[in-house]
């Protein structure tokens, strides 16, 4: 469902990725305005992009959303996040295991519950937009009506969600359990549901090798061999206590990835969060299918999962395709901005320093090409939705000092992954309609 509403230009400083810097070089990937333009189309399609100054004719009787300085970005992608943890961020386990027994299982099973799913589903898609976020790849629960009532709720915002009901059937508490048959059977019922239905698409969803039997590891991989147009999302070698595990319940495979590999569960639309502890052999196999992995910085700190390594993931002669996202309520920011300040750091302490470019190309443009949707969303060129952000450079006193500073774009983007949040967030614009903040001008 597109939500009508007539055309609209978005001025301000226009940013935007139309190659990855790192591998184009800046020069051909960035395209920056710093009196820039964005015209929007009443279907929510981004019609032209520029300098205002050259702004055609036809478009100057348009309803106007002047930002001054502030920044226009393409809407954030948050490549993994877990819906039915909107509420339990800082959550103190030990480790993955702990968080998810003590912590995790006994929320997700209020889900259970209809009028608490749908409540919780709004909630949840008002901090996306929000921090910024305006399309996602998204952790549901178990329940298919949690699941129905979340892809339901993105429909009538006309948001960009990828997700899908959670796979799991051992090693998790009963009433948080389905089995091999029911889990696919609602899986299918789903996706003929709601598979490219509008903007949202449907992931084939395995908790993580730990929670399914072998039975429905195979009947996951039979869904995706049914709907090779659908995704797989999963986790993947995040922490020592969950690797051990893994290795015990399935003695035959070579290594974690190889568990999700025998299923048929790696090929170019698979997405697996974290992938810290992964082989060479691991990189090597994710390489050549095609898969990405997500890194999700302020989560892997928190639960002392451990670094990711960047420059191992993505070694040149075998890339690793990689992702970035927030994962809440294991990651302790909605912000894509914080996250991106962490996977700096993250990727520091590696020895690695990644410049802005690389780091809002990544949350941008980056995370659609690892979705298939960069001809959809993650950059502002005609004919893509028009999912924006505006972020304010100045919007608190320590970013407005530090901004004063700021000498380039590339700078006044760094600052803001390290200093920003979501109080840096001006307004978000979800297919051309404004969904979060104030109109240019309003007190
Ligand atoms: N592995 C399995 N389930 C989860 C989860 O909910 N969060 C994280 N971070 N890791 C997981
Ligand atoms: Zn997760």
């Amino acid at each position: 469902m597109t939500i009508p509403h007539e055309g609209r230009v978005i001025r301000g400083a226009v940013l935007s990725y139309r190659d990855d810097p790192v591998v184009a070089g800046p020069d051909h990937a960035v395209r920056f305005w710093c009196k820039g333009a964005v015209a929007v189309s009443g279907d929510g399609r981004i019609v032209w992009c520029g300098d205002a100054s050259r702004l055609p004719e036809r478009f100057r009787t348009l309803p106007s959303d002047d930002h001054g300085d502030a920044l226009v970005l393409p809407g954030f992608i948050d490549a993994h996040v877990h819906f039915p943890q909107y509420r339990m961020l800082a959550a103190p386990g030990k480790d993955l295991l702990d968080w998810l027994n003590r912590f995790t299982f006994p929320e997700e099973r209020r889900y259970a519950s209809v009028p608490h799913a749908r409540a919780a589903a709004e909630v949840f898609l008002d901090r996306l937009v929000q921090h910024g976020t305006t399309a996602a790849v998204v952790f549901s629960t178990v329940h298919r009506s949690a699941t129905e009532t979340l892809f339901a709720a993105a429909e009538r915002r006309d948001m960009a969600l990828v997700s899908g009901k959670t796979l799991m059937d051992r090693n998790a508490p009963e009433a948080l359990r389905d089995d091999p048959e029911s889990g696919a059977r609602d899986s299918e019922a789903l996706i003929e549901r709601w598979h490219r239905h509008g903007r949202l698409r449907y992931a084939i969803t395995v908790r993580f090798a730990v929670t399914s039997t072998e039975d429905q590891l195979r009947e996951a991989g039979a869904l995706a061999a049914r709907h090779p147009d659908c995704y797989v999302h999963s986790h993947l070698s995040e922490s020592e206590g969950e690797i051990e595990l893994v290795r015990r319940l399935f003695p035959w495979a070579k290594d974690y990835t190889d568990v999700y590999d025998r299923f048929g569960l790696l090929g170019p639309r698979s997405l697996y969060a974290h992938g810290i502890h992964l082989s060479e052999r691991e990189c090597a196999r994710l390489s050549e299918t095609g898969a990405t992995v997500v890194h999700c910085p302020t989560s892997n700190t928190f639960l002392g999962s451990g670094l990711f390594d960047a420059a191992h993931v993505g070694r040149a002669d075998r890339p690793v395709r990689i992702g970035v996202a927030t994962d809440v309520g294991g990651g302790t920011s909605y912000s894509m901005l914080h996250t991106l300040g962490e996977a700096y750091k993250v990727a520091m302490l590696g020895g690695r320093t990644p410049g802005a470019h690389e780091l809002f190309h990544l949350a941008t443009r980056g995370n659609a090409v690892n979705l298939g949707l960069d001809e959809e969303i993650g950059s502002l060129e005609p004919g893509r939705w028009a999912d924006i952000v505006v972020l304010d450079p100045t919007a608190t006193p320590v970013l407005e000092a530090r901004h004063a500073l700021s000498e380039s774009i590339e700078d006044t983007l760094f600052a803001l992954a390290i200093l920003g949040d979501d109080r840096a967030v001006r307004a978000t614009y979800v297919a051309g309609k404004r969904v979060w903040g104030t109109a240019p001008g309003a007190p």
